[in-house]
């Protein structure tokens, strides 16, 4: 399903992506988390390592989460001149890091390919040191079904109610839910449909 999806496409991920949004998602997210140098940060549904990239230039020590083998392989080769990527083949609903371990936790374009959203909101909190922050950035709930066949989204975005709700249901404080002020982008594959669809951040505080 989707972990056959993104084995497939590892490879061009990352025209795909810059296709689909710009880097200005990444650094909202890190304007919103605050990082610091020296912090852990943990990048969940990491790809091929947009966010990862973004964190190593701000120095930080970091995490690369995903359930793809072939996106872990892709983001090793991009970065081998780079020593103290943490790469780890894992899964939502149970990730592979110990409780309390990491200051920050980021999630980019992740959420709507989960099987339960609350519950993967709910192990990232595990996972951050009190104090630690959550950063998800995702889609705006839209119309757009083709996205489920030739993306395999299987969500079709959120509302941001209930990505508040989640989130403070699984324990957040100062939970704030945000545009990033940026779309993200795709043409169906016929041509006839192309969706723009406003990407949203959420973040809260352990
Ligand atoms: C749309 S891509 C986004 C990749 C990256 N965050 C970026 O911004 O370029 C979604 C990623 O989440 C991963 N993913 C999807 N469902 C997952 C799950 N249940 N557990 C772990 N990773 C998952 C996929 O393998 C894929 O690499």
């Amino acid at each position: 399903m989707s972990k056959r999806y993104f084995d497939d496409v590892a490879h061009e991920w990352d025209g795909m992506r810059e296709s689909f949004f710009s880097e200005a998602v990444r650094d909202k997210a890190f304007s919103i988390a605050g990082v610091q140098t020296g912090k852990v940060a943990v990048d969940i549904g990491a790809g091929t390592g947009f966010i990862i990239e973004g964190l190593i230039r701000k120095g930080l020590q970091v995490i690369a989460v995903d359930q793809s083998e072939a996106m872990l392989k892709e983001m090793r080769r991009k970065f081998s001149s780079i020593e103290g990527i943490d790469y780890r083949l894992g899964e939502a609903e149970k990730l592979p890091i110990s409780d309390e371990a990491v200051d920050y936790a980021f999630a980019n374009m992740y959420l709507h390919h989960v099987e339960s959203p609350p519950k993967a909101i709910k192990e990232m909190m595990r996972i951050l040191k009190p104090g630690g922050k959550l950063v998800i950035t995702d889609l705006d709930e839209h119309p757009f079904e083709f996205l489920r066949d030739e993306h395999h989204d299987r969500w079709m975005g959120f509302k941001r109610e209930e990505i508040k709700q989640w989130f403070r249901e699984a324990g957040f404080k100062n939970v704030i839910v945000d545009c990033v002020g940026e779309s993200c982008c795709a043409q169906s594959r016929c041509g006839s449909e192309y969706a723009d669809i406003s990407i949203f951040v959420a973040s809260g505080e352990r």
